[in-house]
């Protein structure tokens, strides 16, 4: 089987090549490295010891997309190639609107020229909005999101079901990621941010490295036990490894599924910190700061679907996550640009 990656030389694209490639299927990369390195590429080919099929083009471009899936004939599509910047989505939200939904709206156009029927879709969490129970189910609605980026997830969601609804033969597997962190245990690759990390761990990670003086708490009287907020973080490799029992679940499929991709535990940003240094040895200097615009105080998965129809358990351990983390970042401290 083959599997075309839209974005596959990011962070959570990358570990989704190797997890397929390991498991003994085909893996074509498009990506315009916008937020990324083709060196993610090399290292994806040298983890694996197997051939990735890689081009450099904008999934906007109808042209050379149709192109490269006339060519590469995948059975699969999965997109990962969105912005995520949640504060720079308040800043340029046509930038957001434009690259997220024009590129979804790429894809199922050149596949549906194609015949290619199987697709499996990057979302967040954040589609649960602010006013949902936690722990968060797939039956739940989505509700407002606080941010541009949040709506674009919205909005996709949107558009591949009715996509589906109009397409009986169209399978596609809507992927709700909780918090990724930590890196393939080899620490060839992982999260290389480009500026000033928004996100926990990646920040963390500059701080052990030297990179950055001191980590801002945001926010410490959060009704949460410690005062700060707690979040379901989830192992890249794990997560990876889901996109590998969707592409499977697709292929078996029609119409449109929805899973939560998270552990079911919630981790503070106090024990995530603390988790790093006990499973590193190293101390990590922090001050607690104002709160974040758009932060819950707290939210996790329900991941029984998951487990139920793909067979799918996320199974590696906060030490894991935090070791992982260290190990890519101590190898590469300038993330790929060493
Ligand atoms: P990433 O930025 O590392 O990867 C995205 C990749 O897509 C990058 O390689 C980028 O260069 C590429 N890309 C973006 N726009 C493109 C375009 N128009 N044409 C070609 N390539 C393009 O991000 P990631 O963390 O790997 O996230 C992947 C997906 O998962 C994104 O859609 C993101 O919104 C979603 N997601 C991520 C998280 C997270 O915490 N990392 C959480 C929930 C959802
Ligand atoms: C954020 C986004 C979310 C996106 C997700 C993954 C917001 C409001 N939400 O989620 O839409 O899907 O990233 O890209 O931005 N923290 C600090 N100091 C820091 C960084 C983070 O205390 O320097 C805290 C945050 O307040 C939060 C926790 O750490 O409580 C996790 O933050 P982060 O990694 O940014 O993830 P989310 O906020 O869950």
């Amino acid at each position: 089987m083959k599997i075309l990656l839209a974005g596959g030389a990011g962070y959570i694209g990358s570990h989704t090549a190797v997890e397929l490639l390991n498991a003994g299927l085909e893996v074509v990369i498009v990506d315009n490295y916008c937020n990324s390195s083709p060196v993610a590429i090399e290292r994806i080919e040298e983890i694996t010891g197997k051939k990735v099929e890689a081009f450099e083009a904008d999934i906007k471009d109808k042209e050379k997309v149709f192109e490269i899936m006339k060519q590469t004939k995948p059975d699969c599509v999965i997109h990962f190639a969105g912005l995520k910047a949640v504060g720079e989505s308040v800043q340029l939200p046509l930038k957001y609107y434009r690259n997220n939904i024009d590129t979804t709206i790429t894809l199922l156009e050149c596949m549906e020229e194609l015949g290619i029927k199987n697709f499996v879709f990057s979302s967040s969490a954040t589609v649960y909005g602010e006013e949902n129970d936690i722990p968060y189910v797939e039956t739940m609605r989505r509700l407002s999101c606080s941010n541009p980026y949040g709506w674009t997830k919205y909005m996709m969601e949107q558009i591949l079901e009715d996509a589906a609804k109009a397409d009986s033969e169209l399978s596609v597997v809507l992927l709700r990621y909780f918090n990724p962190i930590g890196a393939h245990e080899s620490g060839r690759i992982g999260e290389d941010p480009q500026g000033i990390p928004n996100n926990l761990m990646p920040y963390i990670a500059q701080v052990a490295v030297g990179r950055r003086d001191h980590l801002t708490i945001f926010g410490n009287d959060y009704e949460t036990k410690d005062g700060t907020c707690r979040r379901d973080y989830i192992h890249v490799m794990d997560l990876a490894n889901g996109h590998l029992k969707a592409v499977l679940y697709a292929d078996q499929h029609k119409g449109v599924e929805v899973f939560n991709l998270g552990t079911g535990n919630p981790f503070s940003v106090l024990e995530i910190v603390h988790a790093f240094e006990n499973a590193n040895g190293i101390e990590i200097k922090y001050e607690f700061g104002e709160k974040r615009a758009g932060d819950l105080p707290e939210f996790w998965a329900n991941a029984d679907k998951a487990k139920e129809v793909l067979g799918w358990e996320a199974n590696r351990t906060i030490e894991e996550m935090c070791r992982d983390t260290w190990n890519w970042q101590k190898n590469n401290p300038n993330g790929y640009n060493n």
